[in-house]
């Protein structure tokens, strides 16, 4: 029945619509694949950029706020001090008949294989979740050096350089978008959990004994940010660890969970890390890293508050949420058909307007490419001349274009275009003149239906 709408419920579903239309593709594929790694597409990297652009405004745009960008390999120690040489690790259990691995807690029964369910498991066994390499022509186990599994500490050790050069006064937050690797024991569920993916991390320096009150301040900054890109408010929920569950550094820890297709699934965490990191790199690199508080003339180690969200699966939970299904009037026949809709909120969209020529008579292509070129100057345009109208619009809403733009023969004698809105289906009569500017208006206004 028209209007009726429903909701993304199955991973494969997302997974197709990203390979057949150039989101993400396997790793490797003609090679068969490697397992855990993606590849993102022409819409994939436009959708990513826009996702790490939002974040890096939502953080930068603060004064309080200037951004880093480290190095992915760093000096071994780090990786002592932090505690990830002998802390972070996984219990690895083995099903001794087929001799599948997987991470103790994620078995779905306990003592049983999840591959052959069989109850021949091996005893856990701790396995460190980082990946080595070497540095330098010499393979030895002093030229061992590992691919960061955070971001974060590559803020902490820079600590002092950027509180000095920026100048910057307590309370201040260095933020850092980058490449993580972690060998997880069971990747899956698409690009959820990665052996490479990106993390957006901001790690806020703030004086001991305020830093339960900016914890707080940042759990809710970082949900309603979620919100304010139209997330529906049922997916989204706050999750607190419990003793058992806290990282080594954490004195509190919440992680916003989004309701995934397969549950609901950590998409940030926001820790109050104390001062753990600055002093265990104090101790380990034997230099003071301390902040002198003129207005008190106290000398203290920060805490650090922290947000740690996940590129990768902040676009999963964008590509889930935006996902529906409609039950809409075809605009080729008038005859009610399913269309399926990415409704992204607009500045998450990789593609923010198409330009449709009517025909491929040259009049028109002369008139659509010119806008196509005019619009490609402020925001990813494209321009599809193949298939009927009604089709292309569908293609365009199954990739989330927020404006189709049509070139019809009427705009010969008005020098109009007609503009068809994704959520709406509706259609207004643009000039041309100023067709550039009525887009960026809208863009800046836009509400579509599903992110009243
Ligand atoms: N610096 C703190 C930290 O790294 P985390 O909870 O281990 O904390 C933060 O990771 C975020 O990084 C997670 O909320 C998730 O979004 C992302 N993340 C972690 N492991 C990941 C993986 N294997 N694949 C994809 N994203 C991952």
């Amino acid at each position: 029945m028209s209007g009726q709408t429903r909701y993304l419920n199955d991973l494969q579903t997302l997974v197709s619509l990203c390979k057949r239309r150039g989101f993400v593709f396997q790793s490797s594929e003609i090679y068969g694949g490697i397992n855990a790694c993606w590849d993102y597409g022409p819409l994939g990297v436009e959708l990513k950029a826009n996702v790490k652009k939002l974040w890096w405004k939502s953080m930068t745009k603060r004064q309080d706020i200037v951004g880093v960008d480290a190095a992915i390999l760093m000096h071994p120690t780090v990786w002592k001090a932090s505690g990830h040489v002998d802390g972070f690790s996984d219990p690895l259990v083995e099903c001794k008949d087929c001799k599948s691995r997987f991470r103790v807690d994620h078995l779905k029964e306990a003592g049983k294989c999840n591959n052959c369910g069989k109850t021949s498991l091996s005893e856990p066994r701790m396995f460190n979740l980082m990946f080595k390499t070497f540095m330098g022509p010499v393979e030895d186990s002093a030229a061992v050096v590992y691919l960061r599994p955070e971001t974060a500490q590559g803020i902490f050790v820079n600590f002092e350089n950027v509180q000095v050069t920026a100048r910057k006064k307590i309370p201040f937050g260095i933020a850092q978008i980058g490449k993580a690797f972690r060998n997880e024991i069971t990747p899956g569920n698409f690009i959820f959990r990665t052996r490479e993916f990106e993390q957006m991390e901001m790690q806020y320096f703030v004086k001991p004994g305020t830093d339960m009150e900016h914890f707080e301040t940042w759990k809710a900054a970082r949900k309603s940010y979620y919100e304010s890109f139209g997330f529906r408010p049922e997916n989204l929920r706050f999750h607190q660890h419990g003793e058992g569950e806290l990282a080594h550094y954490a004195r509190a820890a919440f992680d916003i969970e989004y309701k995934f297709p397969f549950g609901w699934q950590e998409i940030e965490g926001i820790h109050n890390r104390s001062d753990f990191d600055l002093t265990q790199h104090q101790k380990f690199s034997g230099k003071k890293i301390e902040y002198f508080d003129e207005s008190s003339k106290e000398k203290f180690v920060p805490f650090v508050i922290e947000t740690s969200a996940g590129c990768d699966r902040t676009l999963l939970a964008t590509l889930s949420d935006a996902y529906r299904e409609e039950v809409v009037p075809d605009e080729d026949t008038g005859k009610e058909d399913v269309r399926v809709v990415l409704g992204f909120h607009p500045e998450l969209a990789p593609v923010k307007a198409a330009v449709l020529p009517l025909s491929k008579k040259p009049e028109l292509q002369e008139i659509s490419n010119r806008i196509c070129a005019e619009l490609s100057e402020d925001f990813v345009a494209q321009h599809d001349e193949a298939g009927s109208i009604g089709k292309r619009y569908r293609r365009q809403d199954e990739v989330g274009t927020p404006f189709c733009l049509t070139v019809d023969f009427q705009s010969l004698e008005d020098q109009c275009v007609t503009v068809r809105h994704r959520d709406t289906m509706k259609q207004s009569r643009v000039s041309m003149s100023g067709i550039s500017t009525y887009i960026k208006e809208q863009l800046k206004n836009f509400r579509g239906e599903v992110w009243k």
